[in-house]
């Protein structure tokens, strides 16, 4: 604990000495009796009865304010009784050490202290003199203020706990990001209390454990109980959830909610599904608890250098967790924080799931572009050479970790050809492609990634077909690298499109007033889409919100279009699998074409339904219906 001097103070008989030394003893800190500290001239003055005035309790008070700063000299904290019933007398006693003092004000009605005061063996008061001190008496503000109605024992147990040291913020749940998440608040000076459940045998000291690992958490406090965590940080609490998304979270925030107090606040970390995250932000309001619900990207080592936080919930909760949130952010080139505020309810954990949507595509088209430069006949590390000499144009996080997986080697062998060819996924790829659906949003290309990586784990069916559909015939393929890399280049436009439009049309949808630009920019550095493309969005989207229509993009996709078409038709000619390359531009034919060829299906759903259809010849949109057979 911090050096602290603890003033208990009130009138005579609220059992000021009683309570001092049983806190003291069981703080293991020295105890001081006020009244032992009175002048000669007080004392006699005080034996013949008559009064004290002012000047003689300065003399005394003055007194004790030195024995004060002694003991925080000393660096040994300590415990102090005297009456103080006056603001003068406390402000002289708080000279020079009011960060380090904490006052406790034992308060009572003139009745019960003189009915103690009466059943006191050897002690006599009359009825006037405390009377008279209950008249001057000025009741402090800043003091922890007690009913001496309580036990002693229960008193010193509500004083140890209020003396205890706080922290400023509670991390709960520490698992890889909760851990990551920890180390960076506390590197960037923040008291912290951690958390984690205790499980015989398989969870045990975690947060202790933990917190002995690293120095720059020597000052953090470590619980595996829920009580003693959420009752160690100042209120109102920042909670931080850092436990698996999904039924957990709801479990969590039941077994915190006996110990929280109105006005604490819990943030959600994980990828919660922003449906939910909306749920949880009304019911906790209804309890008095604000929520927050946050994305963050970056993994691992982001969590602990720098993240992108895309925070959501109400706007004034936020402000109170800003401090923390920008603080540990990545920076982006203007040494802004990469965290925003987003919005309100689940928007949030609903950017950052199209956040991991445009991942999953960026990631396929890579693997794509993999597939393409191998059947040129490059190996991994000529690939990787490829790629690399792509970040002048293109440069990504996503390339980058690309080019270091192609080079690692297991023996005489790249790691990669070992690898088993199925990709895994934890459910927001799912989540952005119901989204998407859901809203009416042709985000086709996330879509087409997260099929992708379904189609991958049919490994067997798959090993079936390929001896069912086999074709030995070898095509020459007659693309470049650089077709290639004109490609990849349109094909990332297209998603980036798509991703933000997905935004855009939910912002409308939820009147959620999302700021495109600002989300381009908080995406620049920390997460895992952060790249050159995002860079240049920022700037995009301060013009517009629809990137096809900025004439920067115009005029690059109609110059790489051709590259695109030409690769895409020679993968296919190839029976190379690229879907996410050939969803861009597929989705791309679609989109810019303004005859398209929806008057069939329109045509059709009348047909056989009577769903009716608008006509081109009728400007005011009227819907007609024909007997298709007459
Ligand atoms: C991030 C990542 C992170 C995680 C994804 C992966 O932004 O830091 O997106 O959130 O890697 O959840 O999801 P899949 O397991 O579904 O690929």
């Amino acid at each position: 604990m911090n050096t602290q001097i603890i003033f208990i103070i009130g009138v005579s008989g609220v059992g000021k000495s009683t309570i001092g030394e049983l806190l003291a003893k069981d703080l293991h800190i020295p105890f001081f009796d006020g009244d032992d500290y009175h002048p000669e001239s007080n004392i006699k003055k005080m034996s013949t009865g008559e009064a004290l005035n002012d000047t003689d309790r300065f003399v005394w008070l003055k007194r004790l304010n030195k024995l004060a700063v002694k003991q925080l000299n000393a660096k040994s904290s300590c415990i102090i009784v005297c009456s103080a019933l006056k603001k003068a007398y406390r402000d002289i006693l708080n000279n020079g050490i009011e960060h380090q003092s904490v006052w406790v004000f034992l308060q009572g009605s003139f009745n019960q202290i003189k009915e103690r005061l009466d059943n006191r063996k050897g002690h006599f008061m009359s009825s006037e003199l405390l009377k008279s001190q209950f008249d001057i008496l000025e009741e402090p503000k800043d003091a922890i203020h007690i009913n001496v109605k309580l036990s002693p024992k229960n008193i010193v147990d509500i004083l140890k706990n209020k003396l205890a040291p706080k922290s400023e913020f509670g991390l709960f749940g520490l698992g890889v990001m909760g851990k990551s998440l920890s180390r960076n608040l506390a590197n960037n000076g923040f008291k912290l209390s951690l958390f984690n459940r205790h499980v015989d045998g398989v969870e045990e000291h975690v947060a202790l454990n933990f917190k002995n690992q690293f120095k720059e958490l020597s000052s953090a406090l470590h619980f595996d109980t829920i009580a003693s965590f959420v009752n160690s940080i100042e209120t109102p609490r920042k909670i931080m959830l850092m436990v698996n998304a999904g039924k957990i979270i709801d479990s969590v925030i039941e077994d915190l909610l006996p110990h929280l107090s109105e006005g604490d606040i819990l943030i959600d970390g994980g990828n919660s599904n922003y449906k939910k995250t909306k749920e949880r932000v009304d019911y906790l309001k209804s309890k008095g608890i604000n929520f927050i619900g946050t994305g963050v990207s970056g993994g691992e080592k982001g969590a602990l250098k720098g993240p992108s936080i895309m925070p959501g919930g109400s706007k004034e909760t936020y402000q109170k967790v800003q401090p923390f949130l920008e603080k540990i952010a990545a920076k982006d080139k203007n040494n802004l924080p990469c965290c925003t505020y987003i919005g309100p309810e689940g928007s949030g954990h609903f950017v950052k799931m199209v956040h991991n949507g445009i991942e999953y595509a960026e990631m396929q088209l890579l693997a794509d572009v993999y597939v393409l430069l191998k059947r040129l006949g490059n190996n991994p590390d000529q690939i990787a050479d490829i790629l690399e000499s792509w970040q002048q144009t293109s440069n990504s996080y996503l390339l980058e970790i690309t080019i270091d997986i192609l080079r690692k080697k297991e023996g005489n062998d790249w790691l990669i050809h070992k690898i088993m060819d199925k990709a895994g996924n934890k459910g927001t790829g799912n989540w952005t492609t119901i989204a998407t659906s859901e809203l009416g949003v042709p985000s086709t290309m996330i879509a087409s990634s997260l099929f992708a990586r379904y189609t991958s784990f049919f490994k067997d069916e798959r090993i079936t077909a390929s001896e069912n559909f086999k074709d030995d015939k070898v095509l020459p393929i007659k693309i470049t690298d650089k077709d290639i890399s004109k490609a990849y280049q349109f094909a990332r436009i297209i998603n980036h499109y798509q991703g933000f439009k997905l935004i855009k049309e939910a912002s409308n949808s939820y009147k959620w007033s999302l700021n495109l630009s600002e989300l381009a920019r908080i995406w620049t550095n920390g997460c895992i889409i952060r790249s050159e493309l995002m860079a240049t969005l920022v700037s995009v989207f301060k013009n517009t919100d629809n990137l096809l229509q900025d004439y920067r993009f115009i005029e690059e996709l109609n110059l790489l279009k051709p590259f695109a078409m030409n690769v895409v038709s020679e993968g296919i000619l190839n029976e190379l699998a690229i879907p996410t390359l050939s969803e861009s531009i597929s989705f791309f034919n679609s989109f810019t074409k303004a005859e398209s060829s929806a008057n069939i299906i329109q045509a059709q759903r009348d047909y056989f339904g009577a769903h009716t259809y608008q006509r081109k010849d009728d400007s005011l949109g009227k819907f007609y219906h024909t007997n298709w057979k007459d």
